[in-house]
């Protein structure tokens, strides 16, 4: 018999740092780390509230809205993807679903799930939607709303949105855009676009960890998810008065955009317990991104993702999707034949201490997807992406021509030597 407890087997948590250039996780700006050390402190200590108020002013901000109701979902980003669809939708509700890549799909499913009449208009994966297309699938299946991703990362493909929002209040729709991997790296004027609802997730270009998902709510939508609105039993007064509406129960405690909205507002309800460190995070992830200047911001993210996919193309490599439509923070890369796509992520990994991803169902084993966002969109990590990976290139036997994927970079940057 062994007296060796667990915590003598397993060691304190101490992983060999990663540059992570995948589409998400990232590294977190150390801002954001150093923000989640901050004391805990209880959910309505004044201290505290002030942070969740100062949270939400910060992400109207961010979504550039003017929507009382932005706050954050604690979870993933498909948490607050999952809270909209469930808040929103009741059981045979006609929901529209333009589907683009894997995270379409993944829309789909949810509002399957909440029992919702489901349908769905297809786009080639690498592809997108012109806005007639998604007008014609309005007029046919007049849905109460459409939910649409903004940037796909599966594909990598950014969807026009500027007309969609106001296609849809002519149609009498609800908007919902999912900007989990967009938000920050490129433009989403909530209010300009006429978008009701927009969620996102720090792990991409807001640079945070995964963990806390920030949401935008306007009007239309808040009267939609007001109808149904309940109190749960136990914070109602003796004579149990004062339940809340008379509309449909949310079909979900956790996701209940409208308990959420009294755990968030004035009244201040008990919901579930803030995640403290994770609005730390959130918090910081906001103040970084406003500091910087949200158009720099978005500029720093076309660069990097400009000076990568030059590198990337000067090694002779194929990229993967109509490139009018890619997405700045990532970019898919088409893995050239007799070339073992795991391998390469194996050995960038194993060598370089840089994980690059591989894509969803149909396009698994065919690209590889490199993000180039938040923390991670600089100069520098684009560079020693591009060297690393052409020294793996090479390595698998692959006709790299050395040292012109870092010239082309540094030329796209303005600053090569050439
Ligand atoms: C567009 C999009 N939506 C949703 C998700 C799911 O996010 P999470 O893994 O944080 O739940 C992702 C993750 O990559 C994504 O890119």
């Amino acid at each position: 018999m062994t007296s060796e407890t667990a915590a003598d087997m397993f060691g304190e948590i101490d992983p060999r740092p990663c540059l992570l250039m995948g589409p998400g996780p990232i590294n977190a700006y150390p801002r954001v780390l150093r923000a989640m050390a901050a004391p805990l402190l209880g959910q309505f200590d004044p201290q505290f509230t002030a942070y969740m108020n100062q949270t939400m002013a910060l992400y109207r901000q961010v979504f550039e809205t003017e929507n009382h109701w932005t706050f954050l979902i604690d979870g993933t980003a498909r948490a607050a993807i999952e809270a909209v669809l469930v808040s929103a939708i009741e059981p045979g509700d006609r929901v529209l679903v333009p589907v683009f890549g894997r995270f379409g799909h993944l829309k789909v499913e949810i509002a399957t799930r909440i029992g919702a009449d489901v349908r769905v208009i297809e786009a080639e994966w690498g592809t997108v939607f012109r806005p007639e297309q998604i007008e014609a699938a309005l007029l046919e299946h007049r849905p109460k709303l459409v939910a649409i991703c903004q940037g796909d990362t599966s594909t990598t493909m950014a969807q026009p949105l500027d007309e969609i929002g106001a296609l849809c209040r002519r149609h009498g729709v609800l908007t919902y855009v999912d900007a989990t991997a967009s938000l920050g790296g490129m433009p989403l004027p909530v209010d300009r676009w006429q978008l009701d609802a927009v969620t996102a997730g720090l792990q991409k270009c807001l640079g945070g960890p995964s963990g806390s998902a920030p949401i935008t709510l306007g009007p239309r939508m808040v009267e939609v998810i007001e109808r149904r609105r309940h109190i749960e039993r136990g914070l109602r007064p003796a004579d149990g008065s004062g339940g809340g509406s008379n509309g449909r129960i949310i079909g979900s405690n956790y996701f209940d955009l409208a308990m959420l909205m009294d755990y968030w507002g004035e009244r201040r309800l008990n919901h579930h317990t803030e995640a403290s460190s994770m609005l730390y995070a959130a918090r910081e992830c906001a103040r970084i991104i406003l500091g910087e200047g949200l158009v720099a911001c978005h500029e720093r993210h076309a660069a990097a993702g400009g000076a990568m996919v030059a590198g990337l193309v000067a090694m002779g490599l194929e990229l993967f999707g109509d490139q009018r439509h890619k997405m700045p923070n990532v970019t898919g890369i088409l893995i050239p034949p007799g070339i073992d796509g795991e391998r390469v992520r194996g050995r960038m990994l194993a060598d370089f201490s840089i994980e690059i991803g591989s894509s969803f169902g149909p396009l698994h084993g065919r690209i590889w997807r490199i993000g180039t966002m938040g923390y991670n969109c600089r100069k520098d990590a684009v560079l020693t992406t591009l060297a690393a990976l052409e020294t793996v290139l090479a390595a698998e036997g692959f006709k790299v021509p050395r040292g012109a994927a870092a010239d082309a970079a540094l030329a796209h940057y303005g600053t090569g030597t050439a």
